[in-house]
């Protein structure tokens, strides 16, 4: 065969080959069925705050259908859809339809919180050799930041690739002295859905001063969707802590890290977080239920790690979550009494949603005994969660 010959050959082949290869990609999807899934990244507008800044809502769907929506006000996780046992999506979060349900009392429904997630005693705390000073918005403390924390801005968003992925990254600058706090503070928060039904926040900042930092991701889940959504207290949970910070009666921990054997905080193997919510112990009294900070087993601080697993038995849907902070805040959602009427016009009542919120402990700034929140001048603060969605 002369080389003229030789290369129309090889030409012929490859084009037959790149045919055949083509044939059998589209015979997978069949004229009539849905168009190739892949991961996706969606932008649209979702309204304007009171003074006039305009918002948007990102969807982003996977390969498996699974999507999250997620709006530059607050960094807030507005809806997550995720299979049953049957294949059947449903929205297992609470929150509202429209952006104006989040500017009336949402008691932080899917939003990144932050500078200080959870509370800090009497709302001060010495650094440096400096007094700080903060709102009191939650009895005599401060809680989640202030009356206009991380939840009431409004971040800048882009579409970045992560991993190799499309994800979308939220960032947020938050200036010296804003709420009392010290130090011009750059925060980003990437959320990430991959084809595995995996949620990851992933949160970095740098300030120019020292800071207290606690960043945590609010978000209320009801696995039982809200086509069915009822209370919470027939999901089973389990929790990869043996020991937890008990707290005073305004909620802010003893400074004591207790062992959970023997009493109603121990979710070392599963239980129906509903089976000792009445107890008499005394925790679960002054926490009107389940709103205490657990410490997570870890075998290497800052490493990824199983932080714990919900089954809801109805549905068959599970949700785990991994993470590198120290802690998490379980809270069964007391507070909740049907006055926020959210999604598809649901009233939410009394413990119809749950909240596992990644963090460091409470009140850190003021117990040196706790894991420092001190993030320091040019320092990289780095913290990831995974949340994987599953059904069985
Ligand atoms: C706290 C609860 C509080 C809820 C909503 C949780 O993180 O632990 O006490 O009611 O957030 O503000």
């Amino acid at each position: 065969m002369n080389s003229k010959k030789l290369v129309s050959t090889i030409f012929i082949m490859a084009v037959m080959t790149l045919v055949v290869l083509n044939m059998t990609v589209e015979s997978m999807y069949a004229a009539g069925e849905p168009a190739r899934p892949q991961l996706d990244i969606v932008k649209a507008p979702f309204g304007e705050t009171p003074s006039g800044e305009a918002i948007d809502i990102y969807t982003l769907t996977n390969a498996a259908g699974m999507s999250a929506r997620i709006m530059t006000y607050g960094a807030i996780v507005v809806s997550l859809q995720a299979p049953d046992r049957d294949g059947n999506f449903d929205d297992v979060t609470l929150g509202f339809d429209t952006l104006d349900g989040y500017f009336k009392d949402s008691p932080y429904f899917g939003a990144i919180v932050g500078r200080y997630g959870n509370r800090i005693g009497d709302a001060k705390f010495v650094l440096d050799g400096e007094t700080y000073t903060l709102a009191r918005n939650n009895g005599p403390n401060a809680l989640h930041g202030g009356v206009a924390g991380f939840d009431k801005r409004v971040w800048d968003a882009k579409v970045v690739r992560h991993n190799g992925q499309p994800a979308l990254e939220l960032s947020y600058v938050s200036e010296d002295g804003e709420e009392g706090y010290p130090g011009k503070l750059r925060c980003e928060v990437t959320y990430s859905l991959n084809n595995q039904n995996e949620l990851t926040i992933e949160y970095r900042a740098k300030t120019n001063e020292a800071t207290p930092l606690n960043l945590t991701n609010h978000t209320y889940f009801n696995l039982r969707g809200h086509q069915r959504l009822g209370d919470i207290l027939g999901h089973e949970l389990t929790l990869n802590a043996n020991w937890y910070t008990p707290v005073d009666d305004t909620l802010i921990p003893t400074g004591e890290i207790l062992s959970v054997k023997g009493t109603p905080m121990d979710f070392t193997s599963p239980h129906p977080i509903g089976e000792r919510i009445n107890s008499d112990d005394p925790q679960i009294k002054i926490g009107g239920g389940y709103d205490h900070n657990f410490v997570l087993n870890k075998i290497e601080a800052d490493a990824l790690t199983f932080g714990g697993r919900v089954y809801e038995p109805e549905s068959g849907r599970v949700l785990e979550f991994y993470t590198t902070q120290p802690g998490v805040q379980f809270y069964s959602g007391n507070f909740l009494d049907g006055s926020n009427v959210g999604k598809g016009g649901v009233a939410y009542q009394y413990r119809y949603g749950f909240c596992l919120e990644t963090q460091h402990f409470p009140d850190s700034p003021n117990k040196s005994q706790f894991p420092s929140t001190i993030l320091h001048k040019n320092e990289d603060y780095h913290q990831v969660t995974m949340y994987r969605f599953s059904a069985r």
